[in-house]
């Protein structure tokens, strides 16, 4: 049975209760509209820990679009269904007055990690993101909370958030979880056309294709090209970056000679499709 608390005060509640009854805690961060994605992270969580919070906040301060954020599907009746089927024990989903009574003037800015990629083109975002895990983490206080491998640039600078400001708690990994055609799970997907989900799969073929390239020993400019013939099929793809990184700093590199991040962000009309692949060097 999950319970569905709306008030930090609730959640500080629960977790002190299940403190004393000496349960450990894990903590699963969501903006909700929950898919198999999530559902390895509470399967996790719920082998991992006595007491599992799942938390569904649509956090306002990581949008840099308007329209993004009032688009972003929120189901929360269903949401809390999945939860119940998942064995979570809380559903803390608090409202934006809750988690933000005042206007925010504190942040966390996690330098570098957060400044490419992703956030060249989303100004904002993991401030955002950093913002709101350290609220949750400060809130909930888990032993261990649990983030998706696709978002590796989200896991990175969150990882070094924890590393950095000696939060009491580990960041668990926890790899993306496909469609059977190998579109990775998002929220997002369910935004797309019949048209577009048919096309959607040519995002993982073509990080797989560089990902061969690499193995095969090519070049970075050489196993990119791979990429583009892949998703040039397809003029409805506008490719907002495909790059090869180093999968710890985040770094573009020139050649695979420790692993990497095949890492990108498609856009299919309004949809924006992000994806990565880990390649290690022989
Ligand atoms: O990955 C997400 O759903 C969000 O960025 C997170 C981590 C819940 C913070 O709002």
């Amino acid at each position: 049975m999950t319970t569905l608390v709306e008030t930090i005060a609730g959640v500080r509640q629960a977790v002190a209760r299940a403190r004393q009854r000496g349960l450990t805690i894990g903590l699963v961060p969501t903006m909700g509209a929950l898919h198999e994605g999530h559902g390895a992270l509470l399967r996790q969580a719920r082998d991992e820990n006595g007491l599992v919070v799942a938390s569904l906040f649509v956090n306002p301060i990581q949008f840099n679009r308007s329209d993004d954020f009032e688009k972003y599907p929120r189901t929360l009746q269903t949401d809390l269904e999945y939860c119940q089927r998942l064995h979570a024990d809380v559903l803390f989903a608090p409202s934006a007055g809750e988690m933000y009574p005042a206007q925010q003037l504190s942040f966390v800015e996690v330098a570098e990690l957060g400044e490419g990629l992703c956030g060249a083109s989303r100004p904002g975002h993991f401030r955002g993101v950093a913002t709101v895990v350290a609220k949750l983490l400060n809130i909930v206080q888990p032993d261990r909370a649990y983030f998706g491998e696709k978002d590796a640039q989200q896991l990175a600078v969150l990882t070094r958030m924890v590393a950095d400001l000696n939060f009491a708690c580990t960041v668990v990994r926890v790899a993306t979880v496909r469609e059977a055609d190998g579109l990775a799970m998002s929220s997002r997907n369910v935004r797309l056309t019949a048209k577009e989900r048919q096309m959607a799969p040519a995002v993982y073929e073509a990080l797989l294709a560089t990902a061969a390239e690499l193995r095969a020993g090519r070049d970075v400019e050489s196993a990119k090209r791979a990429a583009g013939l892949v998703l040039e099929k397809f003029p409805e793809f506008r490719v907002e970056y495909l790059e090869v990184v180093d999968a710890e700093t985040l770094r573009p590199v020139e050649r695979m000679d420790r692993p990497v991040l095949v890492i990108t962000a498609v856009w299919l009309e309004s949809v924006r499709l992000i994806d990565n692949l880990r390649c290690d060097p022989r």
